[in-house]
């Protein structure tokens, strides 16, 4: 069989590691949505497994819908443009929201997502992302429930893709110069 974990150079964060700081981040959000029903709104692709692990850990009430962006620009760095290839199917008003994310970056994608959402006359909006990259900020976001801070490296697994494969590793792992230069 082809040995896909071979292109990463290190396991970042393994699967018992995310498992654990998954529910550690899901007994905070029981807390705080105790007397809430609230949605989860997965971005498609990347957030498809943290979703999936999240509510399942979750023993709230939850109900799910899916939003599919894109960003405009060309290369690897988000514009900040943003465009809706998939909508909600779910009205928001009044609403809680609780956004989920594999990966914050650049924070770009997000900041419009939050902007966009918030618009939409929901009673809250929040954030969960299992990983965020403190060094490559460019705008300030309050997200609520973060899972690891990690260092401006080319990551990929759990979701995460380069030119979309890697998603189904099941740890976070660095990927190897080999495999993109
Ligand atoms: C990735 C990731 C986040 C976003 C973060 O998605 O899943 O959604 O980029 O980057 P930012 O903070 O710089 O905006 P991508 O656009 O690669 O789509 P994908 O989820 O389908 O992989
Ligand atoms: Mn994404
Ligand atoms: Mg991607």
């Amino acid at each position: 069989p082809r040995d896909i974990d071979g292109d990463l150079t290190e396991i970042l964060i393994d699967q018992e590691q995310i498992r654990a700081r998954l529910a550690e981040m899901c007994r905070s959000i029981e807390i705080d949505y105790a007397d809430k029903d609230v949605l989860l709104v997965g971005v498609l692709k990347g957030a498809v497994m943290v979703m999936a692990d999240l509510a399942r850990e979750l023993t709230l009430p939850i109900t799910m819908d899916w939003m599919a962006v894109s960003s405009y620009g060309s290369g690897t760095s988000s514009s900040g443009v943003v465009r809706i290839l998939k909508d909600l199917d779910t009205d928001l008003t009044g609403r809680h929201v609780l956004i989920v994310e594999d990966i914050i970056d650049s924070g770009l994608t997000l900041s419009w997502l939050l902007a966009n959402l918030k618009s939409r006359g929901p009673a809250s909006v929040e954030v969960c992302a299992l990983l965020r990259k403190p060094e490559a900020a460019t705008v300030d976001i309050d997200v609520k429930y973060v899972g690891f801070d990690i260092p401006n490296k080319f990551v990929v697994g759990y979701g995460l893709d380069y030119a979309e494969k890697y998603r189904n590793l099941r740890s976070v792992g660095i990927l190897a110069p080999h495999v993109y230069s």
